[in-house]
């Protein structure tokens, strides 16, 4: 079974998507990591080869056998991320490898296009918003840095990872949207957690 969940940043995907998987006994897939280790390893190196890196997600985040976890959270990743996510060379290559893990098992997997490109045939799809000002306001706590560059940083990202091209930020047609502005994470999750298991129980509502 595949549970997609997509959605902007700060809408509080990584904290539901990590917590719905361990309470199903799911896999979780975070595939923004995945595109933050292709910013990372172009920050090091302009030529760097998306096809050829050697991204593990095991708990920790894994770059040719470095732990990157903490790394790729910093501003200039996060900025270069959305840049390297609107080439088609990387999502091709992010693609393939997210379809093969996705091809057997029980999944969590977060990201934009989880929904609509990358498991269209998931059992369940979530796409989960929150207010801008909302979002921006757990990212600063989160990392400690002012609401206000956040926001604006926040709308730029926003604007690149819906408007562009391939695979933009958008909820697919049979989606349950769920606005986690005035929710709480354990509330979210139950929710979640609760339409997997009457999904997997072959109720289609
Ligand atoms: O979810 P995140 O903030 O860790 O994602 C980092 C960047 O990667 C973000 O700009 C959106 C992009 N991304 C994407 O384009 N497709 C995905 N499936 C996941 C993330």
């Amino acid at each position: 079974m595949i549970v997609a969940i997509d959605g902007p940043a700060g809408a509080g995907k990584s904290t539901v998507a990590r917590a719905a998987a361990q309470a199903l006994g799911f896999t979780y897939l975070d595939t923004g990591a995945m595109y933050r280790c292709v910013a990372l390893a172009r920050l090091r190196d302009s030529e760097s080869d998306p096809a050829t890196l050697e991204i593990v997600l095991a708990g920790n985040v894994m770059l040719g056998g470095e732990d990157v976890s903490d790394e790729i959270r910093s501003p200039a990743v996060t900025e270069l991320a959305s840049e390297v996510a609107a080439e088609s060379q990387v999502r091709a290559a992010m693609a393939a490898r997210q379809q093969q893990m996705l091809a057997s098992g029980d999944w969590v997997a977060e990201g934009r296009d989880i929904g609509t490109v990358i498991a269209p045939h998931a059992e369940l799809k979530i796409f989960l918003t929150a207010d801008p000002a909302e979002r921006a306001r757990r990212r600063a706590e989160q990392t400690g840095r002012p609401v206000s560059d956040v926001l604006a940083e926040q709308q730029e990202r926003d604007r690149r990872d819906g408007e562009r091209d391939l695979s933009p930020l958008l909820a697919a047609a049979d989606a349950v949207q769920l606005d986690t502005t005035t929710l709480s994470a354990d509330d979210v999750i139950a929710e979640i957690v609760q339409l997997a298991a009457r999904r997997s129980d072959g109720d289609s509502q």
